[in-house]
């Protein structure tokens, strides 16, 4: 098979059409066998309910091109779970989720020519979501779903690659206590547009989000949970009802205990009490561990010790680690790696 004629080293985090998805759609009450199609198009009515009420929800994964020249993907058993609860909470039907992880393979298994080569830096990001299709105008969820898969060839989130990034404290409240911040809702990041534009036009690449009830305490970013590291060589995340359980966090936490021998822990973590790790990175399938080297509060600077120019020990440390499992140069543990190819 040949792959597509690409500059795979060169790309960013952008969306381009590969040649096909997966689609299944639910009626009367079930969901249809599904099927890869070709067309990147789809046609609704303009009162379909993800335009008036924004039923949707989504999850994000990668397939890497390992050494051997396999083809897999990283914990997609846990995508299907987490949608499935995203499911749950918007009124919206489960697609099953050993189907879900079949799907994902099917998918990706027929993008194969687009799937980046070991090596190139760049990987295949893997986009299922669901969305309410038939028209509704009072307020109440749709009876008829489409759940899909697109998959792009991706570089990396940030531009710099691992150059790290510069935060602010934001103003806006990302989700509600007791709300959606725990599930992957499409209105949790239409939320988030303007407050990332914002911070881009201030010079800053992300908001930290704090709780909302007290404003005292980290929550996540747009599209990323927090990892500190302290002066003596612990991970902590924090711990909150309200921000994404990202795969990506609990995958680090059991590879600092496991493979590394360090302390994590998930626990709630003060603003107060930033200033005082010594590294903090953004985690997440998109932005997988990225260095952050200064947190901004409303003009109050807080610098990491590991600066401004690379990531710091232990932050590098997990990255090599958790992407050398992705990559098959080192033995995941049971069940992370799945073999698509
Ligand atoms: N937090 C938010 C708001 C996200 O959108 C994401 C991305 O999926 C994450 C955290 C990271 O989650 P994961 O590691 O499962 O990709
Ligand atoms: C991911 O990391 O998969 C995300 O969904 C983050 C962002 C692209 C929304």
């Amino acid at each position: 098979m040949e792959k597509k004629d690409i500059d795979w080293g060169n790309l960013t985090f952008a969306y381009q059409k590969a040649d096909y998805r997966f689609v299944s759609n639910y009626k009367n009450g079930k969901w249809d066998d599904g099927a890869i199609v070709e067309d990147s198009n789809i046609v609704l009515n303009e009162c379909a309910c993800i335009f008036q009420y924004c039923q949707a929800c989504f999850e994000g994964l990668k397939a890497y091109t390992t050494e051997d020249g396999s083809i897999v993907c990283f914990r997609p058993d846990l995508n299907a779970k987490r949608m499935a609860d995203s499911c749950r909470k918007l009124q919206m039907p489960v697609f099953p989720e050993d189907r879900f992880v079949e799907a994902v393979k099917q998918v990706v298994k027929a993008n194969e020519a687009w799937v980046p080569p070991y090596g190139s830096g760049a990987t295949l990001y893997i986009r299922p979501f669901m969305i309410g299709t038939n028209s509704v105008i009072g307020v109440k969820p749709a009876d008829e779903y489409q759940f899909r898969i697109l998959v792009t060839p991706v570089g990396p989130y940030f531009k710099g690659g691992v150059k790290p990034l510069t935060i602010r404290v934001s103003d806006v409240d990302r989700a509600a206590p007791r709300g959606t911040g725990n599930i992957k809702a499409g209105l949790n990041y239409a939320m988030s547009l303007h407050n990332i534009i914002d911070a881009h036009e201030k010079g800053f690449d992300e908001n930290m989000y704090l709780d909302p009830a007290t404003r005292t305490k980290v929550e996540e970013t747009g599209g990323a949970n927090f990892l500190f590291v302290t002066k003596d060589g612990s991970v902590v995340t924090p711990k909150s009802d309200s921000i994404l359980p990202s795969i990506t966090r609990r995958s680090l936490v059991q590879v600092a205990k496991e493979y590394l021998g360090l302390k994590a822990e998930e626990r709630e973590i003060l603003l107060s009490e930033v200033k005082d790790f010594a590294e903090c990175g953004l985690c997440g399938t998109a932005a997988v561990i990225s260095p952050v080297g200064k947190v901004n509060d409303h003009g109050k600077e807080i610098c990491f010790p590991s600066g401004m120019t690379s990531m710091g020990p232990v932050i590098k440390k997990l990255y090599d680690t958790l992407t050398g499992i992705q990559m098959g140069r080192i033995k995941g543990p049971e069940g992370w790696v799945v073999k698509i190819k």
